[in-house]
């Protein structure tokens, strides 16, 4: 299975519910290659609700793009926490994106965020990625692998979890890794995750940073990638339909 999965970070207003039809439209469609891949697209909170009853048995499922790492309720002004996203019957949560880290989310508060997420029984999306000078000192796997050991646990079902590889640099640059540097990666860190985490499981992993419908030919050959999260080019229908047409060419 395939995730193409689609961050619209601060995009989207009520009716930005059009790109979400012509996408569900074209899953309906591809009949055939549909079995194989799985959409999920991230508004942002306001259309949670709109967007999560509108689609509800059809082709895409809804993910928010963030929650709060305490439950239930609180004295939170402006979060939400996983109970509520829960409540409107959203199944995905995107968790420890680069910007949000960027913007003081450290790793302790990242274990509480998936730790209250797995709570709720919602599936995670749990972004790791390096920065510039990080890939230049050759620190990417150390900072991948503490980012992973330090949220976490042992004990989740990874089956409700996917990692999203996003590095930093790559994100709205157009900088690409190689094809080795990105394979490379992927191979290691699912060994990482088999050693230390668990010995049976099939682990996936996204690439994100820098997804279209070029870019996506040379991510294609790489086999044992698990699919995409796409931030600019999930805005547009036509674009993320051609990122998926382009994977299966
Ligand atoms: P771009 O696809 O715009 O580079 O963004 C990637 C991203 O941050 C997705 O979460």
């Amino acid at each position: 299975m395939k995730y193409f999965i689609g961050n619209w970070k601060m995009f989207g207003i009520p009716g930005s519910i059009k790109i979400l039809d012509r996408i569900n439209n074209y899953v309906k469609k591809d009949k055939a290659r549909s079995k194989n891949y799985k959409v999920i697209i991230s508004p942002p909170y306001t259309l949670l609700e709109n967007f999560t009853k509108s689609f509800k048995n059809k082709k895409i499922s809804i993910s928010a793009q963030n929650c709060f790492h305490k439950n239930n309720y609180g004295s939170h002004t402006g979060f939400v926490s996983p109970y509520m996203i829960k409540k409107l019957g959203v199944k995905h949560v995107i968790i420890g994106h680069s910007e949000n880290r960027e913007a003081g989310e450290n790793n302790h508060i990242l274990k509480e965020k998936v730790l209250a997420s797995v709570k709720n029984n919602l599936n995670i999306i749990f972004c790791i990625g390096e920065n510039k000078y990080e890939k230049r000192k050759k620190l990417t796997l150390n900072v991948l692998k503490n980012q992973i050991r330090k949220s976490l646990d042992k004990k989740y079902d990874f089956k409700k979890i996917l990692i999203a590889y996003e590095p930093i640099w790559s994100i709205g640059s157009g900088k690409l890794p190689s094809e080795n540097e990105l394979s490379n990666i992927i191979i290691n860190l699912k060994n990482f995750l088999k050693m230390n985490y668990n010995k049976k499981h099939n682990f996936r992993i996204l690439y994100g940073g820098s997804v279209d419908s070029k870019s996506i030919h040379k991510f294609k050959k790489i086999k044992h990638l698990d699919g995409f999260l796409i931030g600019g080019a999930s805005k547009s229908s036509k674009k993320f339909i051609d990122i998926i047409k382009n994977f299966y060419k």
